[in-house]
């Protein structure tokens, strides 16, 4: 009751407060604000020579008629009478997102300042915005004068191979890790600088120092890419870290994916000599400048603390072999050696578009215990993905260590089986482990620099006191993609699997969207991604991410036009783990999605040709226009209810035949590439992919569709799919919509899909009229079910229904993960459903509100972030009364459809309804401009 209360209490808050009419303050709500370039804020290191800037419109304005652009250099000359660089003058356009740069060629390094005004659509002029402004990076190779350096070792070439005696096979032993190099270098200033860059990367990993302090706040920098191709370099302002005099700059490098464990395919996949790469452009009040760059005259040592770091199996670090200011000027570095000049490296250097991974939370341990004398385990209440910090009081040389799991064991002590999968080759033994060896000083406190762990426990083990629970926090990070989406309802077991979704989410951005974060995968595997995709772009602004990612798909692709299975992909040269179905198919999904979400032409523009090349090769391979041949490793309807091991489960029956689910997938491929080619303007490729489209969609419905609608396999999945990709003629859905309710029923009303199934059939579901159906599966609370999941205490989703099960316990360790957001892919009908928020026109010029109550439901709100600005929906159901708050944001419209179930009349309590209101299928029916609505009308279960 208090909740409802107090519901109804933030419901009118929220519809007041959302009003653009009421509620004018500040500067940014008269004029645009929110600017952003290339999709992020003031950026660093843009490369694009055309940016594209996008701005809010101030809020009551309906619709934008022009707008006028200025960017200049110098800040203090943006005006009208003054602007260089570009002055758009006033162009007649509606268009506020994606509009693109068209002054004065930009230059290399050069920030550039720009703001904007707008005419609404009375003619009414705004306020300029507040100022943003961008920078560009190094554009081209000349620009770069800094020199590949590092530390002259020689660590083994390569993963080791040996023959085994007894088999006669050889085996690829993996590498541990090796102590981390650090280079410093001092150089002297002659004025304290009014502005200085610094751009730099590495081959591995680092972590950059100046006069004492770390520069910014990324981890795991440059992050990952197919370095035989691309290297991302960052760019960061450090004008207040310099002086006048003597300045002491230095790295540390990490192995990272560049030579440590990757996944499923060994150590050293691109490399084993670390690398690093700096350069600083430093500018002076008199307009003199200096360049600072990596080169011979640096030094470096291997004797720090790091001893070894890696990213999936650990870090150890010895603080004996600290080197305090070993990153000041104020340091002997005598024992350090010169460093080496590396060869020059092929690859393209490239600025990093995409937020970077940084710290985003800290949460504290919500409980201790010693399940094994001496053996203490921390649980942070929440199954997340980053590092501790452990505050120790320790004697000189004594070994603490840190391991990091998911999940306990019934006796207390931490589950990590999973970790590890089966590798014997690997002479480390233990995953996820970080090692510390005191110093023995006051105040000692370790927090690992190299590495990712993903967990909700840590077993602390080698201290000799029990330790207290506020020394050891947890740091929560991710790649910083801006989270814009909520969501809550009258269900708090729905809102838990919400917010599991979305720490899924957390735990799988690591520069590439993982499958896992914590076993010995944590690759970028594109079927999980692509079925994922739409239920992330309604909780996070993805497109900066997404477009960095399908670089590495393009990057991932191979010569002969198949799409890898993951991206990057190490070894696509060797011919592994390219062209499964629904895997290599995200290679279409992902951009077409990013299209959708954010109207992102320029995606289309780049990946149109990768993604025609897809097609072209499994049109070559498949003749028959279905898709009988090169299906790569196959993986099918991954982990579909065959794979569960419950008592009283069928043993088969939900494994959709590989070959009509690989056809399933071509034909939506191809009809995805045939719309690409309309956006893009490009006919004689729309006719040829929808035709092929069209051919294969008849060849399925030749080779696998019974004249009742039953489709060969007769899966849950092959239903879904069917209709979600519309393979079927029109005659047909019914038929197959009433198979699809026929095999919910045979499995007892629960899911049997796999990870490609499961949201495409709730969408199906809705999409036929049968939400009802869908609301059951949602909160079904036996094995498989979402709830169950909740049910046993999780806090993000796993990667199997039956992860862990009552009575049997955990399923195989070889592949167990529980923070995996394949079966999270429901947010996207929670969405599309329960909020009913719905994208129509790409960018959500055009969306349709239209939420469907149900499974008892009194109340849901929440939003989704666009560029135009975020849509609100708030719904409640009370004495037989629905009210719908929502809120269009300026420059989009909306149709929106309010659920009745009498014959009554829709009261419209606050917005201005312009067409006429039409009544369909259960829902009034209006068309409205961008503002705040509230409607009201007769509504019972
Ligand atoms: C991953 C999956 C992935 C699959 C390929 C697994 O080990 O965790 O999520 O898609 O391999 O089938």
């Amino acid at each position: 009751m208090l909740r409802d209360t107090l519901f109804l209490f933030s419901f009118i808050v929220f519809c007041i407060s959302s009003n653009g009419g009421l509620c004018v303050e500040g500067d940014h709500e008269v004029s645009p604000h929110y600017l952003l370039c290339e999709y992020r804020t003031n950026p660093l290191g843009i490369e694009e020579l055309h940016p594209r800037l996008s701005w809010w419109l101030p809020k009551g304005v309906k619709r934008q008629t022009a707008y006028r652009l200025l960017v200049t250099s110098d800040v203090n000359l943006l005006n009208e009478e003054n602007a260089e660089v570009w002055d758009s003058g006033k162009v007649e356009s509606d268009q506020s997102i994606h509009v693109e740069y068209a002054g004065m060629p930009l230059h290399s390094g050069e920030r550039y300042y720009w703001k904007v005004k707008v005419w609404d659509g009375n003619g009414r002029e705004s306020n300029y915005s507040p100022v943003a402004y961008w920078q560009m990076g190094l554009l081209a190779p000349e620009d770069w004068k800094a020199r590949w350096i590092g530390y002259p070792r020689d660590l083994p070439e390569n993963q080791v191979r040996v023959v085994d005696e007894q088999t006669g096979k050889t085996q690829t032993i993996f590498t541990p890790p090796s102590p981390s190099p650090m280079l410093r270098h001092v150089f002297t200033l002659r004025d304290k600088p009014i502005r200085a860059t610094i751009y730099t990367t590495a081959l591995g990993l680092y972590e950059l120092h100046l006069n004492g302090q770390k520069v910014g706040n990324r981890i795991l920098a440059p992050e990952w890419t197919d370095y035989h191709q691309r290297i991302q370099y960052q760019t960061y302002d450090v004008t207040h870290q310099l002086h006048s005099g003597n300045n002491a700059i230095g790295a540390i490098l990490g192995e990272g994916w560049y030579a440590g464990l990757v996944g499923l395919v060994g150590t050293r996949q691109y490399g084993s000599q670390l690398g690093f790469l700096l350069q600083m452009e430093i500018e002076f009040a008199d307009g003199s400048k200096k360049t600072i760059i990596s080169d011979e005259f640096w030094k470096g040592t291997i004797a720090g603390p790091i001893r070894g770091s890696d990213l999936i199996r650990g870090e150890t670090y010895d603080a004996r072999m600290e080197m305090p200011g070993w990153d000041t000027t104020n340091f002997n570095d005598q024992t350090w050696i010169p460093v080496v000049r590396l060869p020059a490296v092929e690859a393209t250097l490239t600025a990093q578009a995409n937020e970077p991974i940084r710290i985003t939370q800290e949460l504290k341990p919500v409980a201790i215990s010693e399940p094994k004398p001496g053996t203490f385990v921390y649980d942070i209440g929440q199954n997340m993905v980053g590092w501790c910090r452990f505050q120790i009081r320790g004697s000189t040389g004594q070994t603490i260590e840190l391991r990091h799991g998911e999940a306990l064991n019934s006796n207390g002590t931490v589950y990590w089986e999973n970790l590890r999968g089966n590798k014997p080759n690997d002479p480390v033994k233990e995953y996820q482990k970080n090692t510390y060896i005191c110093s023995g000083s006051e105040g000692e406190f370790y927090e690992p620099h190299f590495t990712y762990q993903g967990f909700r426990y840590v077993e602390v083990s080698g201290l000799p006191y029990r330790p207290r629970l506020e020394d050891l926090q947890a740091y929560v990070f991710h790649s910083d993609a801006p989270i814009g989406g909520t969501f809550a309802c009258s269900n708090a077991d729905l809102n838990q699997l919400m917010e599991n979704i979305l720490w899924t989410l957390r735990g799988n951005l690591h520069s590439t969207p993982t499958d896992c974060p914590q076993r010995d995968e944590r690759l970028g595997w594109m079927g999980d991604a692509q079925l994922f995709s739409q239920a992330v772009c309604f909780l996070m602004n993805m497109a900066p991410f997404y477009t960095k990612w399908c670089q590495d798909i393009r990057d991932a692709q191979a010569d002969d036009g198949r799409f890898s299975d993951f991206s990057p992909n190490p070894v696509k040269d060797k011919e592994s783990f390219l062209g499964a179905p629904a895997w290599a198919d995200a290679g279409v999904i992902i951009p077409w999605r990013i299209y959708e979400n954010y109207g992102d032409r320029r995606i289309l523009e780049r990946h149109f040709e990768a993604a025609t090349r897809w097609i072209e090769y499994l049109q070559d391979q498949n003749p028959e226009r279905i898709w009988q041949h090169s299906r790569g490793n196959d993986y099918g309807d991954w982990l579909n209810g065959d794979w569960l091991i419950l008592e009283n489960w069928p043993k088969e029956g939900a494994n959709t035949p590989k070959e009509i689910f690989a056809t399933a997938f071509w034909a939506y491929s191809t009809e995805l590439v045939a719309k690409m080619a309309k956006v893009l303007g490009r006919e004689h490729d729309q006719r040829r992919y929808s035709d092929l489209a069209k051919e294969i969609k008849a060849a399925f419905n030749y080779h696998y569709v019974q004249p009742d609608g039953r489709i060969e396999g007769d899966t849950q999945t092959i239903y879904a799919l069917a209709l979600h990709f519309d393979l079927l003629p029109e005659g047909l859905r019914d038929a197959a919509v009433r198979h699809l309710l026929r095999k919910i029923g045979e499995y007892n009303r629960s899911v049997s899909t796999g990870i490609q199934g499961t949201n495409r059939m709730m969408l199906e579901l809705t999409n036929n009229g049968y939400t009802d159906v869908a609301y059951d599966l949602l909160l079904n609370r036996s094995v498989p079910s979402w709830l169950y999941m909740i049910d046993q205490g999780a806090t993000t989703i796993w990667e199997r229904w039956d992860g862990w099960v009552e009575g049997r316990g955990f399923q195989n360790p070889g592949m167990n993960s529980f923070n995996h957001y394949a079966l999270g892919a429901v947010g996207e009908w929670m969405v599309r459903t329960i909020l009913g928020i719905q994208p129509v026109k790409p960018a959500y010029r055009h969306f349709v509100i239209q939420p469907r109550p149900g499974g008892k439901l009194t109340y849901a709100k929440g939003r989704v972030e666009t560029l135009y600005g975020p849509i609100e929906v708030a719904w409640d159901i009370q004495e037989e009364r629905l009210t719908l708050c929502c809120t269009v944001p300026p420059g989009t419209t909306a149709t929106v459809y309010v659920p009745v179930t009498e014959d009554e009349t829709l009261e419209v309590i606050q917005g201005e309804i312009r067409n006429e209101v039409k009544k369909e299928n259960g829902f009034y029916v209006c068309d409205v401009q961008a503002d705040t609505y509230h409607f009201c009308t007769a509504y019972h279960y």
